[in-house]
């Protein structure tokens, strides 16, 4: 067992546990951050998706040890600015994207890393940046998310 610390939606935590356990059962079951969901565990249906230092990552296929002191992961929780919802997740209410929800919180932490990655690239959020999304709907909301994401993007 050793500690390890990073930062959760800005905040610094500690958490006693194996070095080999996946983040992802450190944040949902010690932490108790339920937004990232657990799908597949093995990296596939992203359900777990989530940001680490701004960037997209699936916590399910981290182990907590490969984190250090500096790193940041921000999870749907993170998202708003106080109360005030991010652009993105507006955008989701406005298009009324959500079926079941289960995948949604991974679609929009996947959503808003896609727009600021196209954004330090110089690329628009055209169908071939939109393909790079991989997260599942057992649902079938792709057209509302899709949809969801441009009018997000525009006032991100
Ligand atoms: S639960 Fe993480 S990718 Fe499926
Ligand atoms: S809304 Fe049900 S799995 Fe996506």
């Amino acid at each position: 067992m050793s500690t390890h610390t990073f930062k959760v939606n800005g905040e610094l935590v500690s958490v006693d546990v194996e070095d080999d356990v996946r983040l992802l059962w450190v944040l949902r079951d010690l932490l108790g951050v339920k937004g990232p969901k657990y799908g597949c565990g093995i990296n596939v249906c992203k359900a777990c998706t989530s940001h680490i230092n701004g960037k997209a990552f699936n916590p399910c296929s981290v182990p907590v040890g490969a984190l250090s002191e500096s790193d940041e992961v921000t999870t749907i929780e993170g998202l708003a600015d106080g109360d005030e919802l991010h652009p993105m997740q507006k955008a989701w209410i406005d298009n009324d994207v959500a079926q079941c929800g289960y995948c949604q919180p991974g679609q929009i932490m996947a959503a808003v890393a896609l727009v600021k990655r196209c954004a330090e690239e110089g690329r628009s959020i055209d169908d071939d940046a939109l393909d790079e999304i991989r997260n599942i709907c057992r649902c079938g909301t792709y057209n509302r998310i899709r949809e969801a994401i441009k009018a997000g993007a525009d006032n991100m």
